[in-house]
Order: C-alpha cells, then sequence, then structure tokens
C-alpha cells in the first residue's frame, strides 16, 4: 500500500497516515517519502524500544551512544544500547536538577544543529519517539538545508561550493558557554571535516551542510569562518524554511541529517517530565574522503 503523505510546510516536511511502523510500512516507499520530504511524523506509534530499534534497523546500521557523543558515564545511562536518552531524567527516572552536568551538556540541542555532524561519517536519518510530552513548551524546530540552499544567490554559491569545515561537540558546547570538559572528553570530541556544500546521494539535490558542531573552515582565520557560518545559519533558519512540530504523546518524527538542521525549545524542565528516545541510523559515506575526515588535532 502507498504511504499517504499530509505535507506539513510549503518546501518539506509530510505527516503520514494509516500506518503502523511495528507491522506494513515498506522500506523502499518510506525512503522515497524521506527523500522527497526530509522529515516525516508518524502519530499514534505506541512502541517500546525494541521495537523502535527493529523499524530503524531496517533503513541501516545502527550509532551507539557513547564517549564520542556525550558526557555520560556508560553506568550513568537510563537507556542501553542504540537508544540516546533525549529526555529531562537521570538513571533513577528522576528530573534532572539544574545543575546537573548531564542536563547542561543536553542543552546543546537548543541550538540549531545537524546529529552527528560530529563523526567522521555522519548520520542519515534519526527518529525520535515522543514518550512523554509536556503539555506546553519542548517544541522541536526543523529547517530545510536544500530550501536554503537553493535560495541564496548564485555568487554565495559559487563562494561555498568547495569549503571544509571542523565539527566538534566541542565548539557547539563552547557557543553554550559549557566548557568544563576533561582531557579524556577533549580528546574524544576531537574534530572531523565536512563539506559545507553536500549532495543527497539519491536525489543529487544540494544542501547547505550547517551544524552548532561547525566551528571553522579549513584555511580560513577562525572570526573570518564564524562570520560566515554564522550569516549561512541566519540565512537557513528564516521563518520560510522553518517546521515547528508540536508533539502529541506517540509521535514518532524522523529526520535526514543530511538535508535539515533542528533544534529543541525551551520548557521548564526541572519541573515536567519529556520523555523521548532517539535511535540514529548512521550514514553511509563521509562529505570529505577518509581519512581525511578527521582534522588534525589542535594544538
Ligand atoms: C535530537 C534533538 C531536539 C528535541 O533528538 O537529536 O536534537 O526537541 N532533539 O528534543
Ligand atoms: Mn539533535
Amino acid at each position: 500500500m502507498p504511504i499517504s503523505i499530509r505535507p506539513l510546510h510549503p518546501v518539506f516536511a509530510g505527516e503520514v497516515s494509516g500506518v503502523n511502523i511495528t507491522a506494513d510500512i515498506s522500506t523502499a516507499d518510506f525512503d522515497a517519502a524521506m527523500d522527497k520530504y526530509a522529515l516525516l511524523v508518524i502519530p499514534g506509534q505506541d512502541i517500546t524500544d525494541a521495537q523502535q530499534i527493529a523499524f530503524s534497523e531496517r533503513f541501516g546500521e545502527l550509532e551507539i551512544p557513547g564517549s564520542a557523543s556525550n558526557v555520560t558515564a556508560p553506568e550513568d545511562r537510563r537507556l542501553s544500547g542504540p537508544v540516546a536518552d533525549i529526555s529531562n531524567l537521570g538513571p533513577d527516572d528522576q528530573l534532572l536538577r539544574r545543575d546537573d552536568r548531564q542536563r547542561m551538556f543536553n542543552l546543546g540541542n537548543l541550538l540549531w544543529h545537524s546529529d552527528s555532524s560530529f563523526r567522521p561519517i555522519p548520520a542519515k536519518y534519526s527518529m525520535l519517539s515522543g514518550r512523554i510530552v509536556p503539555d506546553k513548551g519542548g517544541d522541536t524546530e526543523f529547517a530545510d538545508m536544500r530550501a536554503a540552499y537553493d535560495a541564496l544567490d548564485a555568487a554565495t554559491k559559487a563562494e561555498i561550493e568547495d569549503l571544509v569545515c571542523e565539527h566538534s561537540l566541542l565548539y557547539s558546547r563552547e557557543l553554550m558557554g559549557f566548557t568544563e570538559l576533561s582531557a579524556a572528553e577533549k580528546n574524544a570530541f576531537t574534530p572531523v571535516l565536512q563539506r559545507l556544500v553536500r549532495t543527497h546521494p539519491v536525489t543529487g539535490r544540494k544542501s547547505l551542510y550547517l551544524s552548532a558542531h561547525a566551528g571553522t573552515i579549513q584555511g580560513w582565520p577562525m572570526p573570518e569562518a564564524r562570520g560566515l557560518l554564522r550569516d549561512l545559519t541566519e540565512h537557513a533558519t528564516q521563518r520560510e524554511f522553518v517546521y515547528r512540530h508540536k508533539w502529541r504523546s506517540k509521535d514518532l518524527v524522523i529526520w535526514d541529517n543530511r538535508q535539515t538542521m533542528h533544534r529543541a525549545t525551551r520548557f521548564n524542565d526541572t519541573e515536567v517530565i519529556r520523555d523521548m528516545h532517539r535511535t540514529t541510523v548512521a550514514g553511509t559515506e563521509p562529505t570529505v574522503p577518509l581519512p581525511m575526515a578527521h582534522a588534525p588535532a589542535p594544538a
């Protein structure tokens, strides 16, 4: 049965109806819909972690959250295996306190980003399941980076075509003023290289590959690089390219990190529970030929 999709925004994003991810979805149809919409909302998916993992694995290998992607010690994880904890809960299922280090690290999600752009082979799809969602606040915003690229003038497109950026969690956390990192954490967050303009492997569409993790441009003085990255991010997140998702419990939202950015929005997270579980389908190719994808460690 073909997938029935209602557009949610003029340039991207759609809501899928009449499917149950534990049963009747064709992987090929779903990939085709993702290539077109870049973001799909599937309401009413009352799933377990095992069901979420099984569906996600149909699209490729899953990333494993660990010391390369966060500051949570393995023994302090509330969720296990490939399920990333996007909640405001600690391992004891209690709300994280205001000064909790894990909470402060997680607040980096308030910045526009693309998941795992700090990995040498960055992520393909993220699948975020809303298990417990607040009545007010905690929406997620998404931006279509294909439409943002298309809207650039010809001179800017030519200028940025071959630029390569360094991405690291060090850069996004520095923007949030979260700089108290151990030597081991700094080492785990060594920058990687990513093209600034990437081409979708199936559709051939170009998109701006921006992320809060992008901290400089190879061969450029850093303030000049930050100036351009900031301008491009402001351009790409204008309202005409942005869809804001208001969560309902049991929504499964799936986005293509190769074609979109997203950010969390603030809510009273020290008072009400927001429990979201994310699986992440790994990408299949780097944007810069390996082994060049690892930038030299900063001196
Ligand atoms: C994520 C993320 C934003 C949110 O799951 O990767 O950035 O609103 N989430 O929770
Ligand atoms: Mn994210």
